[in-house]
């Protein structure tokens, strides 16, 4: 039986890795300026947050705590259900607490929207969102994240954590996939 691999089935590489680590870097700076003296909770939102909640962590300088929990909304397919899931909450309390929410991407913001007015129930300090992508959408009203890596266009992207039917979240660079690997 043949099996293609993973890079086999990209039609192009949108971002390199070199290319995704230095505007980590740039972003893990501008977070270390903000929250100079302060210990914020950063939350991951897996799974497609992963590697970029990682790197972007190394990259800051304060002290900070960091919690991971689950949200789902695509199931398998390249389009929102509408519907976000939390498959897993945080338990820590979150009162007085400066939130990082970490995200890989925004595309309708759905998930986004939900988990910020979620935690805003839990009186934090502050809540503060930051995206690895940000699609570009033409919706004056979509949730408006604070900080963000790219700006790209509406393409399904995957790879750096991002999936397409939990497959290719290992590539290490975003790109692009054939058509007929949607088969
Ligand atoms: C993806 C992505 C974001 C969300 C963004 O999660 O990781 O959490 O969709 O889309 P939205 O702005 O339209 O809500 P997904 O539901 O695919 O789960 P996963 O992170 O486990 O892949």
């Amino acid at each position: 039986m043949l099996i293609r691999t993973a890079k086999e089935d990209i039609k192009y590489v949108m971002f390199t890795r070199e290319q995704i680590a230095a505007r980590v870097r740039e972003l893990g700076r501008e977070l270390s300026e903000k929250f100079q003296g302060e210990t914020p909770l950063m939350i991951c939102v897996l799974r497609g947050a992963v590697f970029f909640f990682t790197d972007l962590c190394r990259e800051m300088d304060c002290q900070m705590d960091m919690d991971f929990i689950s949200a789902s909304s695509y199931f398998h397919g390249t389009k929102s259900s509408g519907v976000v899931h939390l498959l897993k909450d945080s338990g820590i309390d979150m009162e007085g607490r400066h939130i990082v929410l970490v995200e890989d991407i925004i595309d309708s913001g759905l998930t986004l929207d939900y988990l910020v007015k979620l935690f805003a129930t839990r009186r934090p300090s502050s809540i503060t969102t930051v995206t690895m992508l940000d699609k570009i959408v033409n919706k004056p009203d979509r949730f408006h994240v604070d900080y963000y890596g790219f700006k790209i266009p509406d393409e399904f992207v995957v790879g750096y954590g991002l999936d397409y039917a939990d497959y290719y979240r290992n590539l290490p660079y975003i790109g692009v996939i054939r058509e007929e690997c949607y088969q």
